[in-house]
């Protein structure tokens, strides 16, 4: 089995590999520049581990794989405007460096570059897989409405919040997943396990994000810490925290962004918000789990292993 440094190494390679054109500077200085940065490749290397343990043949996966990743850094530069964010993995972000108007175009062909690096795939698979691209783009699109929407909302429930969070991330995991079986030529009902195994690992890998938000250590998060707070999304932690009776309108009067952060990651600890979210986390682990049982014990194992990874990662 190949580990999935490896993945990454493939990921990393091929997108070292991707050259974009000289002019505009102001368009394609800021993807050199983001690519540059990094990043887990978490997502790609999920469609190239499935594809090769199901058997997958040539280079679809590949192509498959770099359109979720190319996919997935528009939607951060993207995300990063939305959320006036001002770090991203350890650097500036785009619209920081550059500026918004920039970081909107760049974002967008990148958007196209996607969609071009899909289409390099085997032309039997390109509708099955084309379908599932764009049908997950616009959840994505529902998703980062929604998150938007809810920072001004005064009350979240759970509920919304994990329709939320699936839209926003975890069928961009899942969709990840079923390109790899999609290439395997896997039966229905192994897409959709494949598929549900990725929505679940999504949710708690983005409840995952949420907590290293608030309490990771950001040279190794490589965002502003406490960013969630400071800008009133509602996550789980939030949301636990306001039930409780421990609101972030009690904590909004204090003076500095750093205060703030502070105090949130004390009260929200002190009501048990933390270690409430800690175990809804597990919860969605094991469910993600539970969708791979009627895969052979060998590939239950690398999904496993994966799943892992993406839950007790520190970044
Ligand atoms: C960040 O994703 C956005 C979320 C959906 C939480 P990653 O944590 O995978 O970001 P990179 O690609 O590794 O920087
Ligand atoms: C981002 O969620 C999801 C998408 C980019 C679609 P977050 O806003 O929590 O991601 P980070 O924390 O900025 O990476
Ligand atoms: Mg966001
Ligand atoms: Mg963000
Ligand atoms: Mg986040």
């Amino acid at each position: 089995m190949t580990s999935i440094s490896n993945y990454i190494s493939q990921i990393e390679s091929e997108l070292r590999d991707t050259k974009f054109p000289k002019n505009p500077a102001n368009l394609y200085d800021p993807l050199r520049y983001f690519f540059d940065l990094g990043g887990k490749r978490l997502r790609p290397a999920l469609t190239l581990m499935t594809a090769e343990n199901f058997g997958s043949k040539g280079k679809s996966a590949l192509h498959a794989a770099m359109a979720i990743e190319l996919f997935h850094n528009f939607s951060l530069i993207h995300d990063d405007i939305m959320d006036e964010a001002p770090f991203r993995r350890g650097k500036e972000t785009v619209h920081t460096k550059w500026n918004n108007h920039i970081a909107i175009l760049s974002g967008d062909v990148l958007f196209v570059k996607a969609f071009e690096s899909l289409a390099k795939c085997e032309a039997k698979y390109l509708s099955d897989l084309l379908n599932l691209f764009n049908k997950t783009a616009t959840e994505v699109c529902e998703g980062q409405q929604m998150d938007m929407d809810f920072e001004t909302r005064e009350t979240v429930t759970e509920d919304e919040y994990i329709e939320m969070i699936r839209l926003k991330t975890s069928v961009l995991l899942g969709c990840a997943i079923q390109f790899g079986a999609i290439v395997s030529e896997l039966d229905s009902q192994f897409q959709k396990d494949l598929y549900d195994f990725g929505q679940y690992i999504g949710i708690a890998f983005q409840i995952k994000d949420d907590l290293l938000d608030l309490y990771g250590d950001p040279e190794k998060v490589g965002k502003q810490l406490g960013g969630d707070v400071i800008c009133g999304k509602k996550t789980m932690l939030s949301i636990k925290a306001r039930e409780y009776g421990c609101t972030t309108d009690q904590i909004h009067p204090v003076s500095s962004a750093e205060s703030l952060v502070a105090r949130a990651q004390e009260e929200f600890f002190k009501c048990g918000a933390k270690e409430y979210v800690e175990d809804r986390m597990v919860y969605y682990y094991k469910k993600a789990l539970n969708c791979l049982s009627r895969l052979p014990s060998e590939q239950r194992k690398v999904f496993e292993d994966f799943s892992a990874y993406l839950i007790y990662r520190i970044h």
